[in-house]
């Protein structure tokens, strides 16, 4: 273990050397404990509502209701790929009665109290939010506490109910409550891709919560976490924040001060009549392809998984009476058709191309078994005749085309004499 863990630390070492010219970790943007347990200053940053100094942690609210608080960076970002570590720790008294829950900021608003976790709604910028509620009165699709981030340009609220948060760009579940040891979160900002990465088993291991791309963030805004409690609390705690500015060698800078954030692709839209429209026009017909292709590909693995115990019998059956005993692939061959024939309800376009197959085999035993039979007689003439115009149809054709060929070769013979 210990080897493999060096290897792999100076091979991602390496990788970094490779790609990254230079991770610098931001002091100004960073930091660690112990601290001044009592004061409420810390250099650098600053701090609002009932966010104090513990002597391990800095507690943006108490296990008390209807606290909110904060810590933001004084520093703007100036960089445009950098990344943001926050080691937290949430934990109180409630079992499963507790809140509201933490949030994580890229904003252009910093120290602004406010109803979304302690800080302003229609925020411009990045936040991503632990809603650690359960909330039993409405059922969620996913459960809590719930990890979401959010891109807004400050026209959108907060909204989340049972789909997530209104604006999402990604989200997951993740175990961050009444753990003995503090979790930590990576928000890695670099090319435009945002890529959250939770360590929540006090391992030292990462595991990626989602990865957002097409991402766009302005640079000057700050970075913040925020944290209130509504009629359930908990204690919100920050134990530690490194801030990384990644320089990528041949990155050629661009001036991204002026820029709108935006996120190309949400994976749930925004609160709003006009947008949201628009919005769920396309999830709806994204979710409609996605649906049948994935009825497709269940339906068809199932039938053939489904049918087979009960058809073997029958082609056994039929088999006995044909001289072909000796061909054992046969019966095989014909089992699959019989499947196909089952599962035509649900897939339309098969349909077509199977259904001839086993009608030519249906009727071809019919005709050896039992010839006498009208129905089998009538098809059998109706073939003839179909078969029989479709070959005076070609010979025409073929006729005709000849015939033309002639007078044209004639025509050309006038021309050329
Ligand atoms: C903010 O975002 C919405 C939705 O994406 C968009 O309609 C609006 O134009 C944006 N505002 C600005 C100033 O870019």
């Amino acid at each position: 273990m210990r080897t493999s863990s060096k290897f792999l630390t100076i091979f991602s070492a390496f990788l970094c050397v490779l790609t990254i010219e230079a991770i610098v970790v931001k002091q100004e943007s960073s930091l660690y404990g112990p601290y001044e347990a009592g004061t409420g200053h810390l250099a650098y940053w600053g701090l609002s509502g009932s966010a104090h100094l513990a002597e391990t942690a800095i507690r943006l609210t108490p296990d008390e209701a209807a606290k909110q608080g904060s810590i933001w960076n004084n520093y703007a970002i100036l960089s445009n790929d950098w990344e943001f570590h926050v080691q937290f720790h949430i934990h109180g008294k409630g079992v499963h009665l507790n809140g509201n829950g933490l949030a994580f900021w890229y904003a252009r608003d910093p120290l602004t109290p406010g109803p979304v976790f302690g800080s302003r709604d229609y925020f411009s910028g990045l936040g991503i939010f632990i809603d650690t509620v359960e909330n039993a009165a409405a059922p969620h699709n996913h459960r809590h506490p719930y990890l979401s981030a959010v891109v807004n340009n400050g026209s959108f609220p907060y909204h989340h109910d049972e789909q997530g948060t209104a604006g999402q760009i990604g989200g997951c579940h993740l175990q961050a409550r009444n753990l003995e040891w503090p979790s930590k979160i990576a928000i890695s900002y670099i090319s435009d891709v945002l890529t959250v990465f939770l360590d929540t088993q006090g391992t030292e291991t990462w595991t990626q919560c989602f990865r957002a791309v097409g991402v766009h963030l302005p640079t000057g805004y700050f970075l913040g976490v925020s944290a209130n409690t509504g009629e359930y609390s908990d204690n919100h705690d920050i134990v530690a924040i490194t801030t990384l500015d990644n320089i990528i060698p041949d990155k050629i800078w661009e001036d991204r001060s002026y820029l709108v954030p935006y996120a190309e692709y949400l994976e749930i839209p925004f609160v709003s009549a006009h947008y949201q429209r628009h919005a769920v026009v396309e999830e709806v017909v994204e979710h409609k392809v996605e649906e049948i292709l994935a009825e497709k590909q269940d339906v068809i693995p199932e039938v053939k998984v489904e049918v087979p115990p009960p058809p073997p019998p029958q082609p056994e059956v039929k088999v006995e009476p044909k001289p072909e005993v000796k061909v054992e692939p046969k019966p095989k061959i014909k089992v699959e058709p019989k499947p196909e024939v089952k599962a035509e309800p649900p897939l339309p376009p098969p349909k077509k191309k199977v259904q001839p197959q086993p009608k030519v085999k249906v009727e071809k035993q019919q005709e050896v078994k039992a010839e006498p039979e009208p129905e089998a007689k009538a098809s059998f003439l109706r073939k003839v005749i179909y078969i029989g115009g479709i070959a005076v149809i070609l010979y025409v054709a073929v006729f005709m085309f000849r015939k033309y060929n002639a007078q044209r070769k004639e025509r050309m013979q006038k021309r050329l004499y």
